[in-house]
């Protein structure tokens, strides 16, 4: 089984409890993906220690010597992922905007995890913004990348209630929750090449599944 795992390297900016929850799955003998490299743009980013404390590989590519130039910033990434013959990248918190260049080079084997119900609240502070705009349900969506932000085939999402008493915080926290349930398996379902894409529709093979693989809190 080993031999035909994904090598997937986990991109991160911060904290990186999503390459966490990742980490943990990928220590099961049938995970269909390798972590085989954790990189950053950050040096300083937490997840790094977590992921050297883990025996993962990692890499840091800081942004700002690049100045700016996202294509250069980019070309560094894409480097360091061919040396490592990756062949699934999976954003977990990484808070730069990939050229579109980049993004058609990983085409279909690039995800990215969103605290909202996409399309819903692209960008940042989605989880205030669901409060504010007076949300009943809030989420999470796991999605192929695409050259615009926050965009792509979405894999799969997962829903939770707002409550009265809501705060930021409060609302943040259930949503994270949900992202270390559904990240993992979305990770492992692509990687096991469970996965296909038909324009913005995703389709998930996999004879376990009942037809959605939504999760509903
Ligand atoms: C997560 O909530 C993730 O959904 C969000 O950043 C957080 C990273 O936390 N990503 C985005 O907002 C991307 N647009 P983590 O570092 O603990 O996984």
């Amino acid at each position: 089984m080993s031999a035909q795992k994904k090598r997937t390297a986990i991109l991160i900016s911060g904290r990186g409890s999503n390459m966490e929850a990742i980490l943990a799955a990928a220590r099961a003998a049938d995970y269909p993906a390798d972590i085989a490299l954790v990189l950053a743009n950050k040096p300083d980013a937490k997840g790094l220690e977590t992921a050297q404390n883990a025996g993962i590989k990692t890499a840091v590519v800081d942004h700002r010597p690049f100045k700016g130039d996202r294509e250069a910033f980019d070309a560094e990434i894409h480097r360091i992922l061919a040396d490592n013959d990756i062949e699934l990248v999976v954003l977990a918190g990484f808070m730069r905007i990939l050229t579109a260049g980049f993004v058609a080079k990983w085409e279909d084997r690039m995800l990215n995890i969103h605290p909202s119900l996409l399309p819903a609240f692209k960008g940042l502070h989605t989880q205030q913004r669901a409060l504010d705009t007076g949300c009943r349900v809030a989420g999470c969506t796991v999605h192929f990348v695409r050259a615009d932000m926050d965009s792509g085939p979405i894999i799969t999402q997962g829903v939770v209630p707002v409550l009265d008493g809501d705060d930021e915080d409060s609302l943040t926290a259930r949503i994270l929750k949900v992202e270390h349930q559904i990240y993992p398996r979305a990770v492992a379902l692509v990687a096991a090449g469970k996965v296909s894409v038909e324009g913005m529709r995703v389709q998930i093979n996999d004879d376990a599944l009942d037809g959605s693989i939504a999760l509903i809190n």
